[in-house]
């Protein structure tokens, strides 16, 4: 018993003298540790007899408890005083350039729609956004698709198995469309914007992956038509692919929220067995490309987002990003956009330094 006591005493002083965690573990070995005199002392119990090992337990038991929380306490203060002393002694001089760190780069597709963002400013044109968890309304119904139509089944759409609490099937949105009506209907008319974001299908290929980008663009004034499209277009394609030579053919086509709808197409060659853009599209070598869809906005949207269309009109186009960013960049597989590939980014991703800036240009590379 008195062994025990004293044995416990000076093992208690040992730990509270432990001046690191090594001599702290030695200490801890010496008591609890498998072979330590604790550990051995429990042991004994099991061939006492009953009388006995009533009579032994609790001084063991108690020996142990309190060495067990001594241990942790002292472990508990030695770390806290460790990670003191290392703050004291570490420095970080943020001011140090970075260059040992791992760097990471901007995805093409961010730097596109920073590239987008830019140039439409300039043109006057703010950027919107909208939620990419939509319901159909937004992005059917008010866009001149009600629940019959057939472009609605063309869509690939995924559907969540819950709905709005006002009854509205929600979905992914499959388009940046619905983000027109969304602006026209926040901010009325006239209106200038661009909405670049992430749209999904259930669809999947070399050139179609689940979910992937497009930007929309809405113009709604009093006596827009589609020349300032084409203009708007062209004057962006320009800045964007930083060549004079870029040539837009527009072609009659079909859109539910458009009339008249054209499907846009841009002049481009083969060069090394890659695309590139510019050039008329009749022209010897020559062929074209289709590139996006856009039209007048028609009258039944403009009435959905609460306009007069007596008294408004305007144009909407929408661009698919990951596309123009493979066009011009040189990239053939969209897949690998969304690998997160690390030598795919470190071989076609852009320095955070490399702004897009129309007075830099928007396509400088570092
Ligand atoms: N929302 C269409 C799509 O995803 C693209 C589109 C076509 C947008 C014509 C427009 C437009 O604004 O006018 O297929």
């Amino acid at each position: 018993m008195t062994d025990i006591t004293s044995q416990t005493e000076a093992a208690l002083a040992a730990i509270a003298a432990a001046s690191d965690l090594d001599a702290l573990e030695a200490e801890r070995l010496e008591t609890l540790g498998k072979k330590g005199w604790v550990s051995l002392a429990l042991k004994t119990l099991g061939g006492m007899s009953p009388e006995e090992r009533n009579a032994a337990a609790p001084a063991i038991q108690s020996a142990r408890a309190s060495i067990s929380e001594a241990l942790d306490a002292r472990k508990a203060a030695l770390e806290a005083a460790a990670l003191e002393e290392q703050l004291a002694r570490e420095t970080i001089d943020l001011t140090l350039p970075a260059q040992a760190a791992p760097r990471g780069s901007v995805h093409p597709v961010s730097q596109v729609m920073d590239e987008l963002a830019e140039i439409f400013a300039d043109l006057g044109f703010a950027v919107a956004t909208g939620p990419e968890i939509e319901d159909d309304w937004h992005n059917f119904t008010a866009l001149n698709m009600d629940e019959t139509h057939p472009a609605r089944a063309m869509h690939d759409t995924f559907y969540f198995a819950d709905k709005t609490t006002d009854g509205k099937d929600v979905l992914l949105r499959t388009h940046t469309s619905p983000v027109q009506i969304r602006a026209m209907l926040d901010q009325g008319a006239p209106i200038r914007i661009i909405a670049p974001g992430r749209v999904y299908r259930s669809d999947s290929d070399a050139t179609h992956t689940p979910m992937f980008h497009q930007v929309e663009g809405l113009v709604i004034d009093r006596d827009i038509h589609l020349g300032h499209l084409k203009w708007t277009l062209e004057t962006f394609f320009k800045a964007f692919f930083e060549r004079e030579d870029i040539v837009l053919r527009l072609r009659p086509s079909y859109f539910p929220f458009t009339e008249p709808s054209v499907e846009v197409d841009v002049g481009y060659s083969n060069e090394g067995g890659r695309r590139v853009v510019g050039g008329h599209g009749d022209a010897p070598g020559h062929a074209w490309m289709e590139i996006g869809g856009s039209g007048m906005v028609n009258a039944r949207v403009l009435e959905f987002a609460g306009l007069d269309p007596a008294a408004w009109q305007g144009f909407a186009f929408g661009l698919g990003i990951d596309r123009i960013a493979m066009l011009k960049y040189g990239m053939n597989d969209l897949r690998a956009f969304f690998d997160g590939d690390g030598r795919w980014l470190a071989h076609y991703g852009f320095s955070p330094f490399d702004q897009p800036t129309l007075s830099a240009g928007v396509g400088a590379r570092a």
